[in-house]
């Protein structure tokens, strides 16, 4: 990502005095440049892969606690009931497509971990179907508002799979933001930290260990010192990792070499 890119760091600054900007910050065109950008036509492709690969799970998963994502910052929605209305009663369908791609990477994070760790899935997860329950630690590397946070929390809540913490590091006052929605929705497992805190090597916060690094169009896409950095003082804390990224050839610490010396460096 290029600082040009970072359009999105204002709207977030100014949301954290400013209701007005707050109550619409998901409309605002220099914050959806960069997140909260999922068109329709993409939000039904993911209701598709989600029907594909976890359609036993979705009349299971907390429309209602999922929808309260929408409670904050205005998003634009669309009807999804065409979609929906066959495996939930909701007193409304409409949703901002953001979701369904967090839905959708969501229940793809937790059925890659648990198929990795325990060699069970998601739907033995729905089903009660673990044989023990888990804990786990998790860090974010640039973590939008706090939307995959939010929704991995709905789809594990009353699972046999517990978050223990969750870590995001982001920009100053993109996590500023987080923490003030996080804390809005009653979220109180959450620690934040900021990127200038990794560059002044201030880790008291973080965790000598995480189970999971999550980094979705973040880490990736960032500079290569940038990523170096985080190698250095984060990644080389956590077991598993499940990073998204674009246009751009992944760092090779993250290539799931099968011949790979470390025997615990794992892409999900
Ligand atoms: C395209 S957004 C993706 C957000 C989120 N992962 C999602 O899927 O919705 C990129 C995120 O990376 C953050 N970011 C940019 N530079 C960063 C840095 N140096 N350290 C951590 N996060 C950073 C941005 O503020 C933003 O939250």
């Amino acid at each position: 990502m290029n600082p040009q890119d970072y359009s999105h760091v204002d709207v977030c600054q100014r949301a954290l005095t400013d209701e007005n900007v707050f109550n619409n910050f998901k409309r605002d065109s220099n914050y959806c440049s960069v997140l909260e950008h999922v068109t329709v036509t993409l939000a039904r492709k993911y209701f598709e892969l989600l029907k594909e690969r976890f359609g036993s799970v979705i009349s299971k998963i907390n429309w209602v606690l999922i929808k309260e994502n929408d409670s904050i910052g205005n998003p634009v929605t669309a009807e999804f009931s065409t979609e929906l209305k066959s495996y939930v009663a909701l007193s409304n369908y409409k949703f901002s497509p953001s979701i369904f791609r967090y839905v959708y990477t969501g229940l793809d994070i937790i059925d890659k971990y648990l198929r990795k760790v325990t060699g069970s899935t998601v739907i033995d997860l729905y089903n009660d179907n673990l044989q023990h329950h888990i804990e786990i630690d998790i860090v974010e590397i640039g973590g939008g508002y706090g939307g995959q946070a939010k929704i991995l929390f709905d789809l594990l809540a009353n699972t046999g799979l517990t978050i223990r913490t969750y870590t995001i590091i982001d920009l100053c006052y993109v996590s500023q933001l987080q923490n003030k929605i996080l804390t809005k929705l009653c979220y109180d497992k959450m620690k934040y930290m900021t990127y200038d805190m990794i560059v002044n090597l201030e880790l008291d916060t973080l965790l000598p260990h995480y189970d999971l690094l999550i980094s979705n169009y973040g880490l990736g896409e960032l500079r290569i010192e940038i990523i170096e950095k985080y190698l250095e003082t984060v990644v080389k804390r956590c077991q598993h990792y499940y990073i998204i990224y674009n246009g751009r050839t992944i760092h090779s610490y993250f290539i799931n070499d099968k011949n790979q010396s470390e025997p615990d460096k794992n892409c999900l």
